[in-house]
């Protein structure tokens, strides 16, 4: 079990937004958080550690985007693909939202943010669909930052699902294939409700997607960076969103 450690939200309250401010801060940004197992491998220790360690970094990077003004956080948590992993590992992945939570929800709830859950419950433990479905509960009323975690989430899984809703709709007579329109797509996503995401951020070196918000992110802005997810902070968000300011998007069109 992971060890219970105080809230380290007041501890890192200091967090200070960057110091030149920022025009244009995505509405959205969604995180890949990559690389704990090679950051805990890099010091000689169990992967676990690393995502313990991942933990922290949700918090700080939580926090930052509040600061920062973004309105909506998604963080890839855990694949549907994910459960190739040792058992193990699984495991101890399942028992995190509800350590982070157990240590972190009062402070949510205070911090007026909504916590949101984006993936198949069937599946996931039922002490970890609790967890979530609890957080999920207890800040459905707050109007703040929405901490939107990706977890037993895949892009494919989702867009499937989605064919198959719509296809049994269309089997029932209820819906007119000519009125299938990517809006109602996007609705019938399970991001349902969300913007897409303006900024996209994946850590650890990969270039990859990694099943992630497939339909979602066709307009996207990416921003990669090698540090690995345990050493993630506020200041490469800053960097991250800052570069994105700076950066022209043109959808097709031209400016
Ligand atoms: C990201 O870190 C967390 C999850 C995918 C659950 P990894 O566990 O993938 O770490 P690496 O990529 O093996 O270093
Ligand atoms: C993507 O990371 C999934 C999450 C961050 C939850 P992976 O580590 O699972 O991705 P691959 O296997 O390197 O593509
Ligand atoms: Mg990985």
């Amino acid at each position: 079990m992971i060890k219970r450690v105080r809230s380290w939200w007041k501890r890192e309250e200091k967090i200070e937004p960057p110091e030149r401010s920022i025009d244009n801060v995505p509405e959205h940004v969604a995180i890949i958080m990559d690389g704990n197992g090679r950051w805990a491998k890099r010091q000689g220790l169990p992967r676990i550690i690393g995502h313990q360690n991942g933990m922290k970094a949700v918090k700080r990077t939580t926090i930052a985007a509040d600061k920062l003004g973004i309105k909506y956080l998604t963080l890839y948590a855990f694949s549907t693909e994910n459960w190739k992993r040792p058992k193990d590992e699984v495991d101890f992945l399942m028992r995190l939202p509800q350590e982070f939570l157990a240590i972190e929800l009062d402070e949510l709830v205070e911090k007026n943010v909504q916590v949101r859950m984006m993936g198949d419950r069937e599946g996931l433990p039922s002490h970890t669909v609790k967890a979530m479905e609890e957080a999920v509960r207890r800040t459905e009323t707050n109007d703040g930052l929405v901490l939107n975690f990706a977890l037993n989430y895949g892009s494919r899984k989702e867009i499937t699902d989605c064919m198959r809703e719509l296809g049994r709709k269309i089997e029932a007579g209820a819906l007119n294939p000519e009125d299938i329109t990517p809006e109602m797509l996007d609705r019938h996503m399970l991001s349902g409700g969300l913007p897409d995401p303006d900024l996209i951020i994946r850590t650890s070196g990969e270039m990859r997607v990694s099943n992630f918000m497939l339909w979602q992110m066709a307009y996207s802005e990416m921003w990669f960076t090698d540090i690995y997810w345990p050493d993630f902070n506020e200041h490469y968000l800053y960097e991250a969103v800052a570069e994105y300011s700076r950066r022209t998007r043109r959808y097709g069109g031209l400016t």
